[in-house]
């Protein structure tokens, strides 16, 4: 199993360009089978999430080639309706199809996704909304099945802003027999990017990026090519970095809406964040102070920046205090950085973290894609070797981030 061998660095300087965003290319890549004719997906990343994605693709008959960036993908062939658990077991994202499914062919048999390392993940509100829309539902062998002649379009409310479940339910509504509200819906931009796509293909959606959004279904949907958003998690992270190491990284192919809570947030501690069109520069010469975070859903502080947020607070002089409200149980990383020397103590959703100096350096665990690039991030300010195992979670959410590190000047190797 490769591994991570991070060493101190001082500073970071130069360029970084991100990739496109994995949350908007997963859904984007399921929604292409509600279309018989060929879609194609510029600014894909080739990461281990999305080549799952197309390899349940192919299972299901869609074909589906990459070249350099883009993904083809043609469905018109699709011929089983059956996301099998050897699949959707290693990725969850893959519960994506079943809403494309059920809504194009009048049937899914998606096996339930696995808990996974931050929470149960439930999908109860997926399946609340496809029942709203009058799908038969059933349970067996760990397989969820779902049937319906033709959804309706209904009126739905959220318990929860839910990504994925206001995305399988926006897939579906776009083929049900008349409108759809989504009230309580997610606002993140990947819901606005695959609506986007969606409408390319002939959809009929209003409000999305908004808390309330209207799909009126139509009877077929087209092909349609598309460039999926920069990665504004990834822009996230890198900006993370370069305020915590020190020194001067300009971000490229970054959406400087999309990471507003970061930004703020950086300023506040006292970084210098300066924003161009599609470029951010982050830079960091003097002290940072004591800031608290709390994590929500769209437009607040993302939860998947907190772990990266959670690394950069350990080193920051004062108390800080994160809250993590989306997720039950994402503070695997606290255990490691504390065995780096980070002062953190976590209570319930609440971390209080305690500045210290310095981390040194040890063999870490990578418990989940953004824990892993936390430990990366502490490793670049501890004294010695830091080895980080299980960088298969880093490799679902970055594409060859040693790489862009060591092009910065980290010191940062796959071993
Ligand atoms: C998406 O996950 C992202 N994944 C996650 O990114 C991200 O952390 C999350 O949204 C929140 O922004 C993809 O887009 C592939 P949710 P998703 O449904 O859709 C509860 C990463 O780091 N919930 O918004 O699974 C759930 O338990 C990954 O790239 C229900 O209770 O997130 C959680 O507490 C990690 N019932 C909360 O809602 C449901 O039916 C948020 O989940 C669905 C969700």
């Amino acid at each position: 199993m490769s591994k991570f061998l991070v060493k101190k660095t001082d500073e970071l300087h130069g360029t970084v360009e991100i990739d496109g965003a994995k949350n908007a290319a997963l859904p984007i890549l399921a929604a292409t089978v509600l279309s018989n004719e060929p879609c194609k997906i510029h600014d894909v990343p080739n990461l281990s999430d999305v080549k799952e994605m197309c390899k349940l693709l192919e299972h299901l008959g869609a074909q589906n080639m990459r070249r350099g960036k883009s993904v083809s993908v043609d469905s018109g062939a699709v011929n089983n309706f059956v996301a099998p658990y050897e699949m959707v077991g290693k990725f969850r994202g893959s519960f994506l199809v079943a809403g494309p499914l059920l809504a194009k062919y009048h049937k899914a048999k998606v096996s339930l996704p696995g808990g996974c390392p931050i929470g149960s993940r439930p999908i109860d509100l997926h399946l609340k909304g496809f029942a709203a829309m009058g799908a038969e539902i059933s349970h067996e062998n760990g397989y969820v099945e779902l049937s319906a002649k033709r959804l309706k379009g209904t009126k739905l409310y959220l318990d929860f802003p839910s990504v994925g479940a206001t995305e399988n339910i926006m897939m579906a509504a776009c083929l049900a027999e008349g409108q759809t509200i989504i009230e309580n819906a997610a606002t993140e931009p990947e819901i606005t990017d695959l609506a986007t796509f969606l409408m390319c293909m002939g959809a009929d959606i209003k409000g999305a990026g908004t808390d309330t959004i209207r799909i009126n279904g139509v009877r077929e949907l087209g092909g349609a090519t598309h460039t999926v958003i920069p990665d504004r998690i990834e822009a996230g992270t890198f900006m993370a970095m370069a305020a915590l190491v020190g020194g001067s990284v300009t971000i490229k192919n970054v959406v400087c809406e999309h990471v507003k809570p970061i930004t703020a947030k950086l300023k506040e501690i006292g970084t210098e964040v300066q924003e161009s069109e599609d470029e951010i520069c982050v830079t960091r010469k003097k002290e940072l102070h004591a800031s608290d975070i709390k994590t929500l859903p769209f437009p607040g502080f993302p939860t998947d920046m907190q772990s990266q947020f959670t690394t950069l607070m350990s080193l920051v002089s004062g108390t800080s205090i994160i809250v993590e409200t989306v997720f039950e149980n994402r503070f695997m990383h606290v255990g490691e950085l504390r065995r780096m020397g980070a002062n953190i103590k976590v209570e319930g959703c609440t971390a209080v973290i305690e500045g210290v100096n310095a981390l040194s350096a040890a063999t870490v665990k990578a418990t989940d894609l953004r824990a892993g690039a936390a430990l990366v991030m502490a490793g670049m300010c501890a004294d010695g070797d830091t080895v980080i195992e299980d960088i298969r979670h880093i490799d679902r959410g970055y594409y060859q981030m040693e790489k862009k590190v060591a092009a910065l000047g980290g010191k940062m190797e796959r071993i």
